[in-house]
């Protein structure tokens, strides 16, 4: 049957008005986000290591004042970084959509993005106009990979000494290893301590962190900056020795391999050890009224110098929107608030947490919670932080080191023999 002139034309314009209608429709929700009344409110999930500060409430809080529609509600996740990091990839790898927003530790974007667990940020960066230039370059490039941004910093870490100033005398805070060793050894039992020194010494990501720091103290290193393995070196060997040292001697508690952040801080604010080796977070914990017997008592120093001088491994959480959420729009503004200048500001306040907006190295109410983000020794901390090596199968480089570290801290193997097996085996890994 042949169509008459007006019904083919009356058929066009009703194919053309589809197709409007279905640009229109596909515009609304632009970043895939569901179409909403505008009072209707939307629940996203955030997912983060358990806080042990109160940064994290304040800034939802403020969030939820800001943007009356969204709803946060926080997912605690396992304070380890190793296990947090499973259980993330458990749900991703099952393209679960619970979870909307979370953190990544520096060390995993790579490997996210190229499972395809992240969403690429770039449009909403160009969208919002967030200037890039804003942030710590070092840390926004931890989550750059394949020339996408796939995670913003919302702040930086570096191994610190923390120490009670109603214990170590002024001027006499020790500057090596050795320093270190002897006072922790005399001050032990001063004013009911009951340890002389802490550190995160189980087998897990944290112990990767304080073996970087041994290591470059001496001088070595894990891989170098042309992606070459270079652990089995003679620097190297030194520093995992101090390190196997420390953590056997008789100041540290007895079962110091099952200590992590959350261990090593408790003791601490509970008053039991004049030094401890930790993130930034401690200064705002042992300084919480709520929590701590150490309040107004703790100074902050450069980690112990080896042979080749202090090191703080680098350290840090950007955070993400899950690639399956259903609700990107919404994770986005969240995200945007978390790592922009207001959510950061509540992190330094309430969570003693470094930004990557170096801005707010001036903020005043941000130096007077922590005095020392000024101090040269922290500011050099930071600024020279020794990465980890930057690869996408980092979770497979980190065993070998946390198996080769936990041995030689528990005699089953030599500081020697430790270097070379780590050299052997993450050289075959990075193949
Ligand atoms: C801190 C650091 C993180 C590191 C972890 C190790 O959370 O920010 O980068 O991997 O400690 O325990």
């Amino acid at each position: 049957m042949r169509k008459s002139k007006w019904t083919s034309l009356f058929s066009l314009m009703l194919v053309f008005v589809l197709v409007l209608a279905a640009c229109s429709g596909d515009e609304s929700g632009e970043d895939g986000a569901d179409e909403k009344d505008s009072d209707e409110k939307v629940k996203i999930v955030y997912a983060r290591g358990k806080d042990a500060t109160k940064a994290t409430d304040k800034i939802i809080e403020a969030f939820e004042k800001k943007y009356p529609n969204i709803d946060v509600e926080f997912r605690d996740m396992p304070s380890d970084s190793g296990a947090q990091h499973d259980a993330y990839v458990t749900a991703l790898n099952g393209k679960s959509s619970e979870i909307d927003v979370m953190d990544l530790d520096v060390v995993w974007p790579a490997e996210f993005a190229q499972a395809g667990y992240v969403m690429a940020l770039d449009r909403f960066i160009q969208k919002d106009n967030i200037n890039l230039d804003d942030y710590n370059q070092g840390a926004l490039s931890a989550a750059n990979f394949n020339a996408k941004q796939w995670a913003l910093p919302k702040f930086i870490d570096a191994g610190m000494l923390f120490y009670r100033t109603d214990i170590v005398e002024e001027g006499n805070v020790p500057q090596t290893w050795d320093e270190l060793i002897t006072k922790a050894d005399e001050l032990q039992g001063e004013k009911g301590t009951k340890f002389g020194y802490l550190m995160q010494a189980k087998q897990y990501e944290g112990l990767v962190t304080n073996a970087v720091e041994f290591i470059a103290s001496y001088g070595g290193e894990i891989v170098n900056e042309n992606g070459e393995v270079v652990v089995d070196s003679e620097e190297a060997i030194q520093g995992i020795k101090k390190m196997v040292e420390v953590a056997n001697a008789d100041f540290v508690p007895e079962n110091i391999t099952t200590f992590t952040e959350p261990e090593s801080h408790t003791s601490f604010i509970e008053g039991e050890s004049p030094f401890i080796r930790n993130w930034p977070y401690q200064y705002a914990l042992a300084n919480d009224e709520d929590q701590s017997e150490i309040v107004g008592n703790v100074g902050v120093a450069p980690l112990p110098k080896g042979d080749a001088g202090s090191a703080a491994a680098l350290g840090g959480w950007m955070t993400a929107i899950n690639a399956y959420t259903e609700h990107p729009r919404e994770a986005w503004e969240f995200l945007k608030f978390m790592t922009g200048p207001e959510g950061q500001k509540i992190s330094a306040i309430h969570g003693g947490l470094a930004p990557t907006l170096p801005s707010l190295f001036e903020d005043e109410e941000v130096l007077e919670a922590n005095p020392f983000f000024k101090e040269e020794g922290f500011v050099n901390a930071l600024n020279n932080a020794v990465s980890r090596p930057v690869v996408p199968n980092y979770p497979e480089i980190s065993e070998i080191i946390q198996i080769e570290i936990s041995k030689a801290i528990t005699g089953k193997v030599t500081a020697e023999e430790a270097a070379k097996n780590m050299q052997k085996k993450i050289d075959a890994a990075m193949q």
